[in-house]
């Protein structure tokens, strides 16, 4: 070493020293804000450099934190960027952190949050994905748990040891909240009264929706829901990508290829399907485009710190973005859904919000797949002004805020759909979401389980994979097998990238399309329960596919099993691809549905737990048809012999229910030596069932074998086991 390197050193050490050391801050205050919720605020921390986007509204103290609460962060600052940690003692299983590759129990992992475009999970091995949410939660060996939110969208990573949870964050200092309580539902249900919950979706929603990038014209939308309906495979959706648009415009239609939307739309909803279109937050800097025009007389774009507009490009070419944080941006942005939805469009995907910026020819070391960290926001009402690096992570969250408002503005008697690819932890409020561009290969069919759990225990249950894989390939093996369990997912859609061979359920040949319908019907006839599970997670932020140990959180053996699932709490799930499934004791018998699947090696095994009624419809072939003619009702006992069930039905959509407009029926069962009587216990709500649910059949699961029975809601149904 010379001596001109030896002082260089020396100066680097120096300077790094200080660099280094990180200074403590201290706890300004703590409050409780909640049920056992209690909220850090550090000293310094200033709402203008670190707003919650997080949040459903601001918390209010409700007094002093328990004298004993024993989960307390500690807060740091480092060359003015804030890390809080908090000390972990004994054996906790972590969970959480939202999108995440990799396994369900987090503990020794690590997340980059930095909303990202990453095609098959490729970027930074997959620890850094679309959506930012900061939330770990811990179960303790006693079943007990906690969950602790770092409520800050600034750029960060978060480290889930099994000793101490990290979030490093690359800005200001920000609030904690943690949330301590009896069970790992109990911390959800939590993390829903500080973050909010979905809004109940329309029935339809909920079918099976089928995409492709793209199908790209008219007649092949056409040809596709004509299949469907020919072949009585059960679907509800047809979507749109990217070219349906004139030019990868956002808000125009191709003059050739989808000349009349309206047409499109009207001969979809005849055959009962529903058309959602996309919408990516780019617009085409092209002078003569109108939306371009209106943005740009409203002042509504990204602006660069030297005054210039800021353009990245993305499909269209050069675009300019919204700057979403400025209401004013919002409001624009909402109101040019209007003209675009009165074509009969009923939901809308958001995609490409990271924002998702193509810069592959830049030099390597200049690619940031994104705006550049110091781009200004201008912010307004709640929100400050700020650099992308804080607002990054929350620009698909704010533009979901505006296009759900534009949804429900246009069409305020409907419940809004919408689709994101970004989000942020709090953004369930908005969108549903999937699993971003996955590919068709074994390891990533096997992924989307714990990355749909994961997303449910992070505040998010309307969510789902492309089942089939997006990018490649797909055989017929690998669909029928995706699909086979994927159906069960709370949000159900095969998808596939241009290129890419035809990924419908009648694309691989006569055996899988069978077991494709076979499938299918199961999810159809299983609606009114995944509806039902919608209405409790709308009204309680549970995950509606929820990991197996939610059925006994001190069972120990449950914590790491990421093949099975549970829909609810009552349904078991085992993917046909599981090996050696951990699962939970009990009492737990098989449901069967439709006639041929359990011969079928593709199906998932469906389970019913002890104490349970599960609801059931007929196979129908799209939401919109009456499911209940007749009603079914799948009843396991349990040790006591009873069994309970909860059906929930309304108009389908709209918002009528919020009114009155429903029903919550409470079903028991009760066996009195050999006899099993199954009755209405209880309804809530003003709406009359009696003509919507005329006769009820009862299948009786005990022991392995199968008791059927019919009656009516008003006199019950009675079954004997002689
Ligand atoms: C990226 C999305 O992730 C994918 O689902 C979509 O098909 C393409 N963009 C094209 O719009």
């Amino acid at each position: 070493m010379n001596f001109k390197t030896t002082l260089f050193s020396v100066a680097f050490l120096s300077l790094s020293i200080t660099i280094v050391n990180a200074q403590e801050v201290a706890l300004e205050k703590t409050s409780l804000v909640g049920n056992r919720i209690v909220e850090f605020i550090p000293k310094g921390f200033d709402q203008s450099k670190t707003p919650s986007l997080i949040l459903a509204s601001e918390p209010k103290s409700k007094g002093k934190a328990p004298a004993n609460w024993s989960l307390i962060p500690e807060f740091s600052l480092k060359n003015n960027k804030a890390t809080a940690v908090l000390n972990l003692k004994g054996n906790i299983s972590l969970y959480g952190g939202g999108e995440v590759t990799g396994p369900l129990l987090r503990n020794g992992q690590s997340i980059k949050l930095w909303n990202t475009d990453t095609g098959a999970y490729s970027v930074e091995g997959g620890k850094r994905l679309y959506q930012t949410h900061p939330w770990v939660m811990g179960v303790r060996e006693d079943g007990s748990a906690f969950g602790i939110i770092f409520d800050s969208s600034w750029k960060a990573e978060l480290i889930t040891n099994s000793d101490q949870i990290i979030y490093n964050a690359e800005g200001a200092l920000f609030r904690v909240y943690i949330i301590d309580r009896a069970s790992p539902q109990e911390v959800i249900k939590g993390l829903s009264e500080l973050t909010g919950t979905i809004k109940l979706p329309a029935r339809w929603t909920l079918g099976y929706h089928q995409c492709r990038f793209s199908y790209d014209s008219e007649k092949r939308v056409m040809e596709i829901a004509n299949t469907f309906r020919e072949k009585k495979i059960p679907c509800d959706v047809i979507w749109m990508d990217i070219d349906y648009m004139q030019g990868y415009r956002v808000f125009t239609f191709d003059s050739i290829r989808f000349s009349n939307p309206k047409r499109l739309n009207d001969n979809l909803h005849q055959k009962g399907f529903r058309a959602v279109y996309m919408i990516d937050p780019g617009v085409k800097v092209d002078k003569d485009y109108k939306v371009y025009q209106s943005g740009s007389k409203d002042n509504v774009w990204v602006m660069q710190n030297n005054g210039k507009e800021y353009h990245g490009k993305v499909w269209p070419g050069d675009c300019a973005f919204p700057d979403f944080t400025s209401p004013k941006t919002r409001t624009w942005w909402s109101g040019l859904y209007k003209d675009f939805l009165n074509t009969g469009i009923d939901g809308v995907w958001n995609d490409m919000n990271e924002p998702a910026v193509n810069d592959n020819d830049f030099p390597e070391n200049k690619r940031l797949g994104t705006m550049p960290y110091e781009t200004p926001h201008k912010g307004g009402g709640n929100l400050p002004q700020g650099p992308h690096l804080l607002y990054h992570n929350a620009y698909g969250r704010l533009m979901v805020e505006a296009s759900y408002n534009g949804i429900l503005e246009t069409n305020p008697e409907k419940r809004p759909f919408l689709l994101t690819r970004s989000n942020l932890l709090g953004g369930q409020r908005y969108a549903a979401t999937w699993t971003g561009d996955n590919y068709a290969g074994w390891d990533h069919l096997k992924l989307s389980v714990p990355m749909s759990l994961t997303l449910g225990l992070s505040g998010q249950p309307f969510n789902g994979p492309d089942i089939g894989g997006f990018l490649g390939n797909t055989d017929g093996d690998l669909w029928a097998n995706w699909l086979g369990f994927g159906a069960f997912m709370p949000f159900a859609r095969g998808h596939a990238c241009a290129g890419t061979n035809d990924k419908e359920p009648w694309a691989f040949g006569a055996e899988i399309e069978k077991t494709s319908r076979i499938t299918l019907e199961r999810r159809y006839r299983l609606l009114p329960y995944l509806y039902t599970l919608f209405y409790e997670s709308s009204k309680t932020g549970l995950p509606v596919m929820a990991p197996v140990f939610f059925a006994d959180s001190k069972d120990a053996r449950l914590r790491t099993e990421e093949q099975a699932f549970l829909l609810g709490e009552n349904l078991l799930v085992v993917p046909a691809f599981a090996k050696n499934p951990i699962l939970p004791t009990g009492i737990w018998e098989e449901l069967n549905l439709i006639e041929g699947e359990k011969q079928d090696k593709y199906q998932a095994k469906l389970s019913i737990k002890g104490g349970t009624i599960i609801p059931a419809g007929k196979v129908i072939q799209n939401a919109g048809e009456n499911s209940f003619d007749p009603l079914s009702l799948f009843v396991c006992l349990n040790e006591k012999n009873t069994a309970k069930g909860e059906l929930y039905l309304d108009a389908g959509d709209g918002f009528g229910f919020e009114k009155g407009d429903y029903a919550l029926v409470t079903f028991t069962a009760e066996r009195k030596n050999e006899k099993v009587s199954i009755k209405v216990a209880k309804i809530e709500g003003k709406r009359n069932i009696n003509t919507e649910i005329q006769k009820i059949n009862v299948s009786l699961l005990l022991d392995g074998k199968t008791y059927i029975s019919s009656g009516t809601l008003k006199d019950g149904i009675t079954i004997s086991l002689k």
